[in-house]
């Protein structure tokens, strides 16, 4: 039978960095040494804590259905830790768990976008944040930013992108791909901005805990008065606490949109899984020495990938301030060639460094700049070292 498919799933593309992940992986079972660059998530185990709150879950019987929206000791845990964190008060039906914070964002955007809505995103963004708002029929508007400006948004390019359709601004800080942490004034003046013109900021502060020292991370709700009223916070524990596979995350926000987006997910997922609620209540709960410990190893890390490819001519970066993710510059290669190669994008430049050097990145171009390659380094240092020389000894072909 020739299925037709709708013709809102015909324009969806599949995460370019999911399709990435799994071509690195693909090649080593075949038996190449690739390194990989390419993980969205942390290389370390879930805390033993955390894993033994869920296996009492399990035993203890908490295996049916909780409430839609989440349970109501984990909407606690999430309200003590804003609390505790950010001197903010969330009351329960101002929050809404999700199956992971991308899903968090699938239900604000059904529950908020009407067709032709427009939803600022900057660029360059997380990859899954403009799909999202077409699915739900809204319009993405990216804005770009520059590096000079350290890939922030800055008030006046947000005045000059906002129209009479314009719903809601995305802020992802610390950032995915960049690596950026916006200063607390500047998120301050964005939100300004946003409560001035009648739109709803919304501050994904997924890597909130993920950040190195240098700009202190900021959450967006309590930043001036009226700012707790006109955001919603996305959140979750999947990079924090080192539990992707979990898929928890949530979302903070004014009640009326909370029970909208709850009203969405109790036609579809319904509740996310009861085990994970109980292992993400002792995650927030819990003793915050493991991320701690994290944090530690991946600045040590960071700073060995800024290093190296500082090193390398051609490439150049920001050093990071959050996230796991150095964004780098590479489109002084483009135009260049390797015996009949010739490279002209980051996806070029990309597939030359998988068959070349066998190290797996992420092109920019699905993170909306295309002079870019994203590479994680939540991986062991030794892959740092060795994938950075490999790189070295591929980009020294080009000619
Ligand atoms: C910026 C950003 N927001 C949200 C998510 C979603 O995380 P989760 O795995 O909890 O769905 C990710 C994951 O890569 C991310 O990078």
């Amino acid at each position: 039978m020739n299925i037709r498919l709708s013709r809102r799933v015909m324009g969806l593309e599949a995460s370019p960095t999911l399709a990435l992940t799994g071509k690195a992986k693909e090649l080593r079972k075949k038996g190449h040494d690739v390194i990989s660059f390419t993980a969205g998530e942390p290389d370390f185990d879930t805390p033993e804590h955390i894993k033994e709150a869920a296996i009492r879950a399990v035993k203890e019987g908490h295996t049916k259905y909780t409430p839609v929206g989440g349970m109501e000791e984990l909407k606690e845990a999430i309200i003590e830790r804003y609390r505790k964190d950010h001197s903010l008060e969330y009351a329960r039906e101002e929050i809404l768990v999700s199956c992971g914070g991308k899903h968090s964002f699938y239900n604000l955007c059904q529950a908020l976008l009407d067709p032709g809505d427009e939803f600022i995103v900057p660029a360059p963004y997380w990859v899954s944040y403009p799909p999202m708002v077409r699915l739900a029929g809204g319009v993405p508007r990216i804005v770009h930013t520059r590096e000079e400006e350290g890939f922030r948004l800055t008030p006046e390019r947000l005045k000059d992108s906002i129209t009479d359709r314009t719903k809601a601004v995305v802020i992802n800080s610390p950032s995915n791909p960049t690596g950026c942490v916006y200063p607390p004034g500047e998120i301050e003046e964005l939100v300004r901005v946003a409560i001035d013109r009648g739109v709803l900021l919304i501050s994904d502060e997924i890597y909130d805990r993920i950040v190195y020292g240098e700009v202190e991370f900021v959450c967006a709700a309590g930043v001036c008065d009226g700012a707790r009223e006109n955001t919603v916070i996305l959140n979750g524990v999947s990079k924090s606490y080192s539990m992707t596979g979990w898929r928890i995350g949530y979302a903070l926000g004014p009640k009326g949109l909370i029970e909208a987006m709850t009203r969405v997910q109790s036609q579809s997922t319904s509740n996310p899984t009861s085990i994970s609620q109980w292992a993400s209540v002792a995650a927030l709960k819990g003793s915050q020495q493991c991320v701690e410990e994290m944090v530690r190893e991946f600045k040590k890390r960071r700073d060995m990938m800024v290093e190296g490819l500082s090193s390398i001519d051609g490439i150049s970066c920001v050093r990071p301030q959050g996230a796991f993710y150095v964004f780098a510059n590479v489109s002084t290669f483009f135009g260049r060639a390797h015996k009949d190669r010739a490279i002209d994008d980051s996806t070029g430049f990309a597939s030359f460094l998988l068959d070349t050097g066998e190290v797996c990145v992420v092109p920019g171009a699905g993170f909306g700049d295309d002079r870019y390659i994203r590479l994680s380094f939540a991986c062991s240092e030794e892959d740092i070292r060795r994938g950075v020389d490999r790189i070295k000894e591929a980009v020294g072909l080009l000619r």
